[in-house]
């Protein structure tokens, strides 16, 4: 496996591999690698010849006040994770190779950046905007593949490929579980015994959600707020939205159509957790 900090690297490995006829995937990640990092690299490998990951924690996603400083970084362990996954190449840039003296250009997805995630964090898809064109860009893959699990994203990138023309196709893979139901995130490491066990609330309520859709619950208004309902009586649990919205505009939805998403996002303890779930069409 070959680990890249230069874009030139990354740009001379892929055209090499190309020559050879390959078929190149990518999987973006900003390190902590944990199981669902994992599988997206499996789903990349079944797909393509060629899988580059991309480490880097990208600080224009970040508010001043979250936890970029603190982000875990165990690069070691990442590098060992995706030479095990049979990965052949990983670009770990520093932030003065992609951010240089005078950065001033960023991509923004309208709409589907304002809202759910974006009216708690209102620079954030900028950021992630941004640094996706930058790796589509620099690795210029045939596939790219992102995790279920950060839903609004995937949604917002596949809105940008569509809108920018940027030739690559976005596979979106499932989200991975514990046993109990928690949806892995690198950010569960901050959650103490109490606070993981609270966490639980978050899926249950998409899953009572979606099984009330099945048996025909057609108020969503109502569904919403019973999801919120839940959630509040966690005593360690701050919902800050429950909702069902359409799966590809995530148009907040009062009665049911087409492919819907339930989608839910709580502080628990002081770590702020999201999760989601596509619900069954009707
Ligand atoms: O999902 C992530 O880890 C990040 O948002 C991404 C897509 C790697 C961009 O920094």
């Amino acid at each position: 496996m070959q680990v890249a900090k230069s874009i030139v690297e990354v740009r001379d490995a892929v055209a090499e591999s190309r020559q050879r006829g390959s078929r190149v995937g990518c999987v973006p990640t900003m390190g902590a690698l944990h199981a669902g990092h994992l599988s997206l690299m499996t789903e990349c490998r079944r797909q393509c010849d060629y899988v580059v990951v991309w480490i880097f924690v990208n600080p224009t996603q970040f508010a001043p006040h979250e936890d970029l400083g603190k982000y875990p970084r165990p690069l070691e362990d990442d590098l060992a994770k995706c030479s095990a996954a049979g990965v052949d190449l990983v670009f770990t840039p520093e932030v003065s190779t992609l951010y240089p003296e005078g950065f001033e250009t960023f991509v923004t997805v309208d709409q589907l950046s304002r809202v759910f995630e974006g009216t708690q964090r209102p620079t954030h898809f900028r950021g992630v905007s941004t640094i996706v064109t930058k790796i589509f860009n620099i690795i210029q893959p045939d596939v790219a593949c992102f995790g279920q699990k950060d839903y609004q994203q995937q949604a917002l990138i596949r809105r940008m490929v569509r809108d920018l023309d940027i030739p690559v196709e976005i596979v979106t893979c499932p989200t991975i579980r514990e046993p109990d139901g928690l949806a892995l995130s690198s950010r569960n490491m901050y959650l103490n015994k109490d606070e993981r066990q609270a966490a639980l609330s978050l899926y249950q309520s998409l899953q009572w959600a979606s099984e009330r859709v099945r048996a025909g619950e057609t108020d969503l208004v109502r569904l919403r707020g019973e999801m919120l309902d839940q959630l509040r009586q966690q005593p360690l649990v701050q919902p800050d939205y429950a909702t069902i919205a359409d799966a590809d505009t995530l148009e907040v939805l009062d009665v049911p159509r087409g492919r819907m998403v339930a989608l839910v996002a709580a502080r628990v303890g002081t770590t702020r957790l999201i999760d989601n779930l596509l619900l069954p069409e009707l």
